[in-house]
C-alpha cells in the first residue's frame, strides 16, 4: 500500500435540487489516524459520510481510497470502507452471531471464523449467542462496529457513534475506536457534535457548517495560542476597555472585561487598566479550548 492517505476526499459535493448539502469537501485520513467531523445538525456530516461509503452518489468531486477512485472502482472502494451508521439496525430477536452472519452473507464473506473474530475485536466475546434485544446501547454500538469490520475495511466511518449513550457506554465505544486505530492502523472518521469527545479521542478535526469544511487541523493547530484574561473591575469599565484595545480583542460584560490575545497579557492588561483609572479586583487567565474555537468559527460563519 502507498504511504499516502488511506482515504482522500477531493471536492466532494452533493446538491439536492438547488440546495447544496455538501460543498466541495476536501479531507484526508491517514493510517491509524482518527479524524473528527464536527458540526451542528444539518451541517452535512451524514451526507459526507454517506458519499464516502458509496450510499449517496456525489454530484461532483472524487473519493480515493488506497489510491483507487470511487468513480473507476466503486465496488472495490465500497469493500474497503466500513460504515457504522448512526443507528445500526439489528434484529433484536436474533443473536449477535446471527445478525453478523447476515451481514457476512450480504458482503460475500464466506469464512465464518471472521464473525467470531469481529465479535472478539470489539470485546463482545461470550455474548455471541445472546439475543441483541438484550444488549445495552453501548454493546449494540460495539456490535455495529463489529458489523462494519466483517469485510476487513481499511477505513472505518462512524456517524455519531456515541449518540444516545451514557458516559460509561461512550467511553467504552471511544476507547474501542482508539484501539482500532492504534492497534490495527485503521483510518477512522467519526462525526459528532460533542466537542469534549472529539477533543479526547481524535488526532485531527474538521469542522463543518452548512455543507462546508470551515476549519481543519490538529487540535493544537485549531486551538492555537489563544489566551483569555478576565478581569473584574472597580471604576470606569468603559475607559478601561478603550485603553485595552491595543492589548487584544476586548469584550465587556457588565463589570467584567475579557481580553483575548495570542499570548498571556495579564501584566500588560492590569497595568493598562490601572493607568485608565480602574482597579482590577480579580484577574484570571485561561487558554482557549476547542469549544471556544468551535463557537467562534460558527459565529464567524453566520
Ligand atoms: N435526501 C435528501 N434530500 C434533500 N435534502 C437532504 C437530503 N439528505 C440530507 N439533506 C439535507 O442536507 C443537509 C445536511 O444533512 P446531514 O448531512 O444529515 O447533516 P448532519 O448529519 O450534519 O446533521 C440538511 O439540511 C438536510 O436536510
Ligand atoms: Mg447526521
Amino acid at each position: 500500500m502507498s504511504s499516502g492517505p488511506v482515504l482522500r476526499a477531493m471536492g466532494l459535493r452533493k446538491v439536492y435540487g438547488d440546495f447544496v448539502a455538501v460543498d466541495r469537501v476536501d479531507l484526508e485520513i491517514g493510517r491509524g489516524e482518527i479524524v473528527g467531523l464536527l458540526g451542528p445538525n444539518g451541517a452535512g456530516k451524514t451526507t459526507t459520510i454517506s458519499m464516502m461509503v458509496g450510499l449517496v452518489p456525489p454530484t461532483s468531486g472524487d473519493l480515493v481510497v488506497e489510491g483507487r477512485s470511487v468513480r473507476r472502482d466503486p465496488v472495490w472502494v465500497r469493500s474497503r470502507v466500513g460504515l457504522v451508521p448512526d443507528s445500526p439496525g439489528f434484529y433484536d430477536g436474533m443473536t449477535a452471531w446471527e445478525n453478523l452472519w447476515i451481514t457476512a452473507r450480504l458482503n460475500g464473506v464466506r469464512d465464518e471464523s471472521r464473525i467470531q473474530d469481529a465479535i472478539s475485536r470489539v470485546g463482545l466475546s461470550g455474548w455471541e449467542d445472546v439475543a441483541v434485544g438484550k444488549f445495552s446501547k453501548g454493546m449494540k454500538q460495539r456490535l455495529g462496529i463489529a458489523d462494519a469490520l466483517l469485510k476487513s475495511p481499511s477505513v472505518l466511518l462512524l456517524d455519531e457513534p456515541t449518540a444516545g449513550l451514557d458516559p460509561g457506554g461512550s467511553d467504552e465505544v471511544l476507547r474501542l475506536i482508539r484501539s482500532l486505530a492504534d492497534g490495527e492502523g485503521m483510518a477512522v472518521l467519526m462525526s459528532s457534535h460533542l466537542l469534549h469527545q472529539v477533543e479526547w479521542v481524535c488526532d485531527r478535526v474538521a469542522v463543518m457548517d452548512r455543507g462546508r469544511v470551515i476549519a481543519q487541523g490538529t487540535l493544537d493547530q485549531l486551538v492555537g495560542r489563544r489566551y483569555y484574561v478576565e478581569m473584574e473591575l472597580d471604576g470606569d469599565v468603559n475607559a478601561a476597555a478603550r485603553a485595552l484595545l491595543p492589548v487584544g480583542k476586548v469584550k465587556v460584560e457588565d463589570r467584567r472585561i475579557v481580553v483575548e490575545a495570542g499570548e498571556d497579557v495579564r501584566r500588560k492588561a492590569v497595568d493598562t487598566v490601572l493607568r485608565a483609572g480602574a482597579v482590577p479586583v480579580e484577574v484570571r487567565m485561561r487558554r482557549a479550548g476547542l469549544a471556544e474555537v468551535y463557537r467562534n468559527l460558527l459565529e464567524a460563519g453566520s
